[in-house]
């Protein structure tokens, strides 16, 4: 089976703008992060399942980080994501990252996540793992929004992602697997509004 074939139409999702997911800015947790941590995200970050980029772009313009791949599988997202103007060295990859070319394997200091591991299918978590474990250099982290309560009909009608997960989960996929060490795990104080509370920033080492 192809490690995406269980994915929706992602595309079509774009292309028909069907993106409730889409907040037109960046995500607060985020931006908690970034205000509490100042210089520590440096270097070469991957942005799985960017959508329109506006993670991207916040993390392109903090000092000390020398470029921002942003990768998605639709290449409609990627083409809007690109026409933003330019804030700094962001750049954007139509691709799935569970197929990641040989070229970006290995080569990133850190990983940013948001809204991917809830939207794959929950079969496809291994994968996940596997995968951002392979894209970042050892000892690269990865930072990452997780979701411990999925949406309820009202934020989701008709359910499918976001998938949530619980900390036991994450722990097991990730730490027991011997792929990471969870360094920081607290639940942010600014968020979209309908997310309070609903999400876990955690911060990981790449064993
Ligand atoms: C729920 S959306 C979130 C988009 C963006 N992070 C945001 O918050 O606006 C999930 C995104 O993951 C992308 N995606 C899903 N599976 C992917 C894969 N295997 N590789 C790369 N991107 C993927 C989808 O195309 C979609 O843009």
């Amino acid at each position: 089976m192809p490690p995406s074939s269980t994915s929706p139409d992602w595309d079509g999702l774009y292309r028909e703008q069907t993106t409730p997911w889409d907040k037109g800015a960046p995500a607060p947790p985020l931006l908690e992060w970034i205000d509490s941590h100042p210089g520590e995200c440096a270097g070469r970050i991957l942005v799985p399942g960017c959508g329109l980029g506006h993670d991207v772009r916040a993390l392109a313009t903090l000092e000390g980080v020398s470029d921002v791949v942003g990768l998605d599988l639709s290449q409609t997202a990627v083409d809007q994501a690109d026409s933003f103007p330019k804030v700094g060295r962001e750049r954007f990859i139509a691709g799935d990252l569970f197929a990641l070319d040989p070229d970006q394997v290995g080569t990133y200091d850190w990983v940013w996540e948001h809204t991917c591991f809830c939207a794959i299918d929950p079969s496809m978590r291994e994968d996940y793992v596997r995968a951002v474990h392979g894209a970042l250099k050892p000892e690269g982290h990865l930072l990452g929004v997780f979701y411990l309560d999925p949406y309820d009909d009202e934020h989701q009608p008709g359910g499918g992602p976001p998938h949530g997960c619980s900390l036991e989960e994450l722990s097991e996929r990730f730490e027991q697997s011997g792929r990471f060490l969870i360094e920081e795990s607290f639940v942010p104080t600014r968020s979209y509004p309908g997310r309070e509370g609903l999400e876990r920033l955690v911060k990981m080492r790449r064993i």
